[in-house]
């Protein structure tokens, strides 16, 4: 099969397109996927750069998490999923998972689920990651409720804008940070105010805010704590908590790690059928030509997703 391997970590010159490479085998606990699309998250580049905490053992490695497809074969001790099942998951190898950019893939039962009846594959490919960490941030760590108002940065991101639409679900008051060619497409999605982060400050403009969402971490997340309101919540999924902040404006400050488990990817499932969220996918590319999506995704601006393809797929 076809895959999208590294021998080493390091730049984009490192990834190869691999014409025979052997299909991975699954354990009673796995189900094989003939992947039909895939999705790059930042995690992805900073695997391949060996980035502190993301770094491999064995080489080569297969890269990529996201993926959607049609199982092909299950486990012995699989029940949830069956032969023809259309899925999307997480399969990223320091996850258990074989790694997603390739034609097949092995991934964890409990990481796999049924996709969206309402996504293309190329739209179900761009949500595991992104879609489950806005799930596991607004529902189960910030626990948004209507009414409340949150700033979400990074507002058209690929966790960002999953993280807005689930938000305007719940009926909060929405503010994000954007560039200035993303404040049209953000306020369609859903958000109240936008503010252009390379030539406003949030924190002059936003004041007594419920929860923060922070996607984008370093200065951003220092001085969202300012915007909070006394018994406020920031959640990040960069940072760790800053007790000095936390104390001097009185908040909970939270640090996210996403698991994207079946549960999260079910519930991901019910707001895309149901139409209250829907994954922007910005551009589609071949898996072969992975390079250039790697450095479109790294250093052209993206909104929404970065999709790759197999040749499985037809929509
Ligand atoms: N902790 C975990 O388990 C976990 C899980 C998933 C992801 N993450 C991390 O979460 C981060 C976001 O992931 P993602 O998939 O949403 O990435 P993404 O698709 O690349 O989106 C990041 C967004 O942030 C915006 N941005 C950059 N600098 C900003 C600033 N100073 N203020 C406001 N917005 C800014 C970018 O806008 P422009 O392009 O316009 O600059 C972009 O739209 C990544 O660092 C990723 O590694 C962590």
């Amino acid at each position: 099969m076809r895959a999208v391997q590294i021998k080493k970590h390091g730049a984009t010159e490192t990834v190869e397109f691999m014409e025979n490479v052997p299909e991975p085998q699954i354990n009673d606990t796995q189900v094989l996927v003939a992947v039909h699309a895939m999705s790059i998250n930042p995690v992805d580049y900073k695997f391949r750069q060996g980035m502190a905490g993301f770094k491999g053992e064995k080489f080569p490695l297969t890269l990529g998490g996201d993926f959607s497809g049609v199982v092909a074969q299950i486990g012995n001790a699989v029940t949830t999923l069956k032969p023809g099942d259309p899925v999307y998951g997480y399969a990223f190898v320091l996850n258990g998972g074989s790694g997603a950019f390739s034609e097949f893939v092995a991934s964890n039962e409990k990481n796999t689920a049924m996709k969206p009846v309402n996504a293309t594959f190329y739209e179900a490919a761009a949500l595991p990651l992104t879609g489950t960490s806005a799930v596991q941030s607004l529902e189960e760590m910030i626990k948004i409720k209507n009414g409340q108002k949150i700033l979400i940065h990074g507002g058209a991101g690929g966790i960002g804008s999953i993280a807005i639409q689930i938000a305007r679900k719940k009926g909060a008051f929405i503010a994000t940070t954007v560039s200035a060619k993303d404040i049209s497409f953000v306020k369609e999605i859903g958000a109240d105010i936008a503010i252009d982060y390379k030539t406003q400050r949030f924190d002059e403009i936003l004041r007594d805010y419920d929860a923060v969402f922070d996607t984008v971490g370093g200065e951003t997340y220092l001085r969202s704590f300012n915007i909070l309101k006394k018994g406020g919540v920031i959640n990040s999924m960069l940072e760790s908590p800053d007790e000095k902040l936390v104390n001097k404006y009185d908040v909970r400050a939270l640090s996210q790690f996403t698991i994207t488990n079946n549960v999260r990817l079910d519930r991901l499932k019910e707001y895309v059928d149901s139409g209250d969220v829907k994954p922007y996918v910005d551009r589609i590319f071949d898996l072969e030509n992975i390079r250039e999506a790697f450095r479109y995704f790294e250093t052209e601006h993206h909104r929404g997703k970065v999709v790759l393809r197999t040749q499985n797929v037809n929509s």
